[in-house]
């Protein structure tokens, strides 16, 4: 369903009947119940109540912020980007320490605007939420927190929401509501795209992989497919709505569709999705190395709209550490695989997530990683210094790697990922390139920006007409991580 149908739904909703039983309904009725009370709350203050959505984490966090927004929206809230707002959320990630360190820092900064706007309404969401030390700390000691839900209702805002604002206003208690699992998925629920031209789609959620230092599985839950005709008809919906450029999303979108009653696989996805005329180019992520077809490659190299881009997390090139990540996967087989991908796509440009520093990696372990590195030359790759997370099997692992030790085999790793990235850019000074406008230069309002198929920024003298517009550019200067380009006219 589309925005207007949606709307539509909300509007017929008889708030002074019960809540309906189906998910999508009930949601429908609490959002009704929060407009007939926002029309009220802004005839009391003379304005619009504000809303300040702030997202942590990967792509599946952005995409999960566009589904609150959506939510909050169509309530009535006004989004704005400063933190002294009605409503203030925070899309929290919990795959490295860094990322939750810092969400403990923003609430603590909260606790001054909430004095001066005692109606504010604090609530925090996402993967950290599931963790029940992170509850527990928030519960002692950020107690100006009012609502806190988990990654498997974030459909359930509406209702919470409801409770907090119309059936218990005065109260300081905590709203709580985390799930372990679940195995719904609640479709049509309003969502706001950041933009208007491309899209995330979920098309599976949860990780059943359980990598050995990853806390994903713990915090998103067991996997599960969307059915391929939901998906079909989210995206037919956004192209006809302008969407030209999709992101398939999932945690591991090469097992996609397994446990589906009529199993479907990632590649039959994808020549389906190939098929929605207006949709030009097809992007996701993220792929496990393990799981990747011959299918898939096959899809791939024939497609003219799946872009000749793949993540393929690499995480250690150390045939041993792999083992020990659970990655069910040798540096062998994984270097076989690029051959494989190059040979029938040769054009594809690849990038990858890489670990330094999992307990017990040796000097020999982190040559392994460099030699993958310059064998494959990425176009681009994520370096990440290992994070113990509690509760996954590596951080009980008793020969963590000093700091001092990984800091300087990070440092190396990002010269030689750094230097491969730049020569590869070089390559393609001069070719033209189709890009697709994304937004105004932040620093020169004359240039635009876009991206190419392989996914390389390209900054060019234009304006703002050509956004979300399909041009061709010619890559006239490299500078490391992106281009600078020129239009021609077709
Ligand atoms: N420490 C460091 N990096 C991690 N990742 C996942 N868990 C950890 C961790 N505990 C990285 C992996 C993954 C990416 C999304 O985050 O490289 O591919
Ligand atoms: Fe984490 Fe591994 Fe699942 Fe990726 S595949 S989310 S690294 S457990």
């Amino acid at each position: 369903m589309d925005y207007l149908e949606i709307e539509e739904k909300v509007a017929k909703m008889d708030i002074t009947l019960p809540p309906p039983e189906p998910e999508a309904d009930r949601q429908y009725y609490f959002i009704r119940k929060l407009q007939l009370w926002m029309e009220e709350k802004k005839k009391e203050l003379g304005r619009p109540l504000t809303a300040c959505i702030t997202t942590f984490g990967c792509q599946m966090n952005a995409r999960d912020s566009e589904k609150i927004i959506g939510i909050m929206e169509m309530i009535g809230y006004e989004m704005t980007d400063s933190e002294e707002a009605d409503f203030v959320l925070y899309n929290t990630c919990t795959v490295r320490e860094n990322a939750n360190l810092k969400v403990y820092g923003r609430l603590g900064q909260l606790k001054k605007y909430k004095k001066k706007n005692p109606h504010m309404v604090i609530a925090l969401c996402g993967c950290m939420m599931q963790e029940k030390v992170v509850v527990d700390k928030i519960k002692q000691s950020y107690r100006n927190v009012d609502i806190i839900f988990g990654t498997h209702n974030i459909f359930k805002l509406a209702e919470l929401l409801s409770l907090k604002l119309l059936d218990r206003p005065e109260s300081k208690k905590m709203i709580i509501d985390i799930w372990d699992g679940t195995t719904e998925v609640v479709e049509d629920l309003p969502n706001e795209r950041k933009y208007s031209f491309k899209s995330g789609v979920n098309i599976m959620f949860g990780c059943n992989n359980f990598c050995s230092y990853c806390i994903v599985p713990y915090v998103r839950g067991r996997e599960r497919s969307r059915e391929p005709e939901d998906i079909i008809a989210e995206i037919e919906c956004m192209v006809k709505d302008g969407v030209v450029e999709v992101m398939l999303l999932g945690q591991n979108v090469n097992s996609y569709g397994k446990t589906l009653e009529h199993p479907v696989s990632f590649a039959q996805l994808l020549e389906r999705v190939e098929k929605i005329e207006g949709l030009e180019r097809i992007r996701f992520m993220t792929s496990h190395p393990k799981d990747l077809s011959d299918e898939l490659i096959e899809v791939m190299a024939k497609s003219q709209k799946i872009c000749k881009q793949l993540h393929l997390p690499l995480q250690s090139g150390s045939t041993r550490l792999l083992k020990d990540m659970n990655r069910h996967y040798t540096k062998e087989d994984y270097l076989f695989l690029v051959e494989k991908i190059r040979r029938a796509i040769p054009d594809i440009a690849l990038t990858t997530d890489i670990i330094v520093g999992y307990p017990g990696e040796t000097e020999q372990d982190f040559e392994e990683t460099l030699d993958v590195v310059r064998k494959v030359e990425y176009d681009s790759a994520f370096t990440f210094i290992y994070s113990k997370r509690t509760g996954t099997p590596a951080a009980a692992k008793e020969d963590q790697v000093p700091q001092n030790v990984v800091k300087e085999r990070f440092d190396r790793l990002l010269e030689l990922v750094q230097d491969i990235s730049a020569k590869k850019t070089q390559k393609d000074v001069g070719t033209i390139q189709q890009i697709l406008v994304e937004e105004q230069n932040q620093h020169d309002a004359n240039l635009m920006t876009g991206r190419t198929g392989r996914n390389y920024l390209v900054h060019f003298p234009g304006n703002k007409d050509l956004i979300g517009k399909l041009v061709s550019v010619r890559l006239v200067e490299s500078k490391g991580f992106y281009y600078m380009g020129e239009r021609i006219e077709e």
